[in-house]
Order: C-alpha cells, then structure tokens, then sequence
C-alpha cells in the first residue's frame, strides 16, 4: 500500500480516480508541454487512466508504478511526481508542475521526498531521469537533486532518443 507523504510545506497523496477532477485543470496547463507531452483529452479520460493506474503495476506486473499527486497544506493541487521501479531497484522517475508555482523550490521538495520514500520503502538503489535537451528546469532540479550525467553507454542501454539525456543518481 502507499503512503502519503508529508514534507516541510507539502503533501504528496497517492494518486487515485478521485484526483481525476482536480487535476484536469492542473493538466490543463499549456506551458507543462512546452517540450513534451500533451494535455489529457478529457477529464473521463483522465478519470480512467488514474482508475487503471491504481493498480500501481504495469500492464505485464513486473514493474511498480507509483503516482503521488502534489497538494498545497489544505489546499489545491499543484501537480504530481511519479515513479516506475523494476524488480532489480532502478526506479525512473518524473515530474510535472503547474506553471503558477514554477520557480519556489516546490519540485525540488517533492521529488526528493519521493525520492526518501522509495529508497526506504522500496528499495531503490537507483535512479534515472529521461528529458529533452532544451527543457533546461528539469536538468536544473536534477542536478539541484544530485543527478549526473549518465555515460554514452547508459544512453545507448536505456535506448535515449537523440534530443533526450538520461541523468541518474545512485543511493548507497
Ligand atoms: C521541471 C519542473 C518541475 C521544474 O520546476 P521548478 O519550479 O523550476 O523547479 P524547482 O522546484 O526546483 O524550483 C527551482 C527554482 O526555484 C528557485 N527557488 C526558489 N526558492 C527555492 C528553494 N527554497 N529551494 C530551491 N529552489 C528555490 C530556484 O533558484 C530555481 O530557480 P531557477 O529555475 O531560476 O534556477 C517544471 O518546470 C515543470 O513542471 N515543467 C513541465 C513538465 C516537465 O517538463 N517535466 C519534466 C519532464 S522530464
């Protein structure tokens, strides 16, 4: 089961169906796809992928997958950082924000608090990040969050198209 998680000014909930709603309108958010992605079509749309989502597995159940939408204390929504773990402890993660509270160090807060959880929860001993090249906040946060660089051949391995780059952090 997952837990919610609380840190310094946020909390982050385990994304359900019930969140559906709510975060239609923070998906709704044009500037989130300036480099990637697309807005979900229709908030019943979005209310059954959150709905199968809920399975927290993959289609074939060999890997976890775990979303946790971002919540202001006693307030709204604001986004959601999520993470896919294989069997092996590699988890890759990712991360979207609503555009009004870009720039707050708010990203940063939620994604190392996921991060704590899943090395303490779910053994994750390491973790990768996928991005465009030109999205310069995300390499920004992963390198606030102590990501490097991943080698030629990890790009190669985690098969990385040739805008992308892949930056990983190691836990011991
Ligand atoms: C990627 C994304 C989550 C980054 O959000 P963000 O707000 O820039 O990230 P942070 O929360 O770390 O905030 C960092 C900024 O806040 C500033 N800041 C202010 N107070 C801060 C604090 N207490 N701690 C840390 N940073 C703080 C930092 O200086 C930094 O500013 P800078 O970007 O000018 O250097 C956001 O741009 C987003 O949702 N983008 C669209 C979706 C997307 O591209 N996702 C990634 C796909 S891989």
């Amino acid at each position: 089961m997952m837990h919610v998680i609380e840190t310094g000014s946020l909390t982050l909930e385990p994304q359900t169906a019930a969140h559906a709603e709510e975060m239609f309108a923070v998906l709704s958010d044009p500037a989130i796809y300036e480099h990637e992605n697309e807005p979900p079509p229709t908030l019943e749309w979005l209310r059954a992928r959150f709905a199968q989502l809920e399975s927290r597995r993959s289609a074939n159940r060999q890997e976890q997958w775990l979303n946790w939408v971002i919540r202001l204390p006693g307030s709204e929504l604001i986004g959601y950082v999520q993470a896919t773990i294989d069997p092996t402890g590699r988890a890759a993660i990712a991360y979207e924000l609503s555009s009004a509270y870009w720039g707050r160090g708010l990203a940063r807060q939620a994604v190392q608090a996921m991060i704590s959880e899943l090395v303490q929860r779910y053994q994750v001993h390491q973790l990768t990040a996928i991005f465009k090249r030109k999205n310069l906040r995300s390499m920004r946060l992963l390198e606030r969050l102590g990501f490097s660089p991943a080698s030629p051949e990890q790009h190669m391995k985690h098969q990385v198209e040739p805008g992308e780059r892949l930056m990983q952090r190691e836990e011991r």
